[in-house]
């Protein structure tokens, strides 16, 4: 699937972009299906933003009882002074995670598909566990801010072998808040692990090694049908959208069984969901 040249800047850079992966057909199935649980969802059920500023504090049940189940997220700005979301229900979801890919026939479908499969063995994963799907919105106007991380504070295993696969489902700008990395950044240490033990969660310091800055980081601008695949040691953020368009993308993280998944990471399965692999 992937050529010699991709598979080698896979290893320098971190990062790989593949071009058209995705076509509008499968595209438009799945932004209609996110559409229809958004819509299903009662926000009198939970006003549960999503944030990634002190996220072992801010990491609350309805978010950690979404390991392995279907749930919405709010934009931390959703909600005005006075209480009420400020824009419709529709244009305040931050996230729909985290486990669409195994219980929505729709991201099942998107997800188990023979090509990702060919990928995922092109990049080394041998035995791939897709353990966590998300379906982000990054909304016009209020789309939250992700700080620099690496997936693989939430995904540990001995040796890491985390692997993100990022779809765009719609073009992604420097405006409505596009991917920002860190090329050759996997190369570094993991700094931090997001620990659970039962309904307490901690983020663990490992390393003290600063985040990137301006003058490392590059911005990943993709096309709608766009895969961006990276390692889990690579330092990513991204903006706030503060332009009119939104920039909705559907991601999955993906381990290697040959390697040992932490018991300790937040999003664990058994015999009544187990973890599968791509097809
Ligand atoms: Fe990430």
């Amino acid at each position: 699937m992937l050529t010699t040249a991709q598979r080698e800047q896979y290893q320098h850079d971190g990062y790989i972009v593949i071009p058209n992966f995705k076509n509008g057909d499968e595209i438009a199935r799945l932004r209609a299906r996110a559409g229809e649980i958004v819509a299903a969802f009662d926000p009198a059920e939970s006003r549960a933003v999503f944030t990634t500023r002190d996220q072992a504090r801010a990491s609350d049940a309805w978010f950690l009882g979404s390991d392995n189940t279907i749930r919405c997220f709010f934009e931390e700005e959703a909600f005005g002074p006075d209480g009420r979301l400020k824009q419709a229900k529709a244009l305040s979801i931050n996230k729909i995670g985290h486990a669409m890919h195994d219980l929505d026939p729709v991201f099942d479908a998107f997800t188990h598909d023979a090509t990702l499969a060919a990928v995922a063995r092109d990049l080394g994963l041998e035995q791939p566990q897709v353990w966590q799907s998300m379906y982000i919105f990054k909304q016009p106007g209020i789309g939250g801010e992700v700080r620099w991380h690496q997936d693989a504070t939430f995904f540990d295993s001995t040796p890491i072998s985390v692997t993100t696969f990022w779809f765009a489902l719609e073009d992604a700008t420097i405006e409505n808040g596009c991917l920002w990395v860190e090329p050759g950044g996997h190369r570094g240490p993991l700094r931090e692990r997001f620990l659970r033990d039962g309904d307490a969660v901690t983020m663990e310091k490992l390393d003290g090694t600063p985040w990137p800055d301006d003058s490392t980081a590059v911005p990943l601008e993709a096309k709608a049908g766009d895969l961006v695949c990276f390692h889990g040691l690579l330092p990513h953020y991204s903006a706030p959208n503060r332009s009119s368009v939104s920039r909705h993308a559907f991601t999955l993280h993906v381990t290697d069984a040959r390697t040992a998944y932490s018991p300790r990471n937040w999003i664990q399965r058994d015999d009544s969901l187990p973890v599968r692999g791509f097809v």
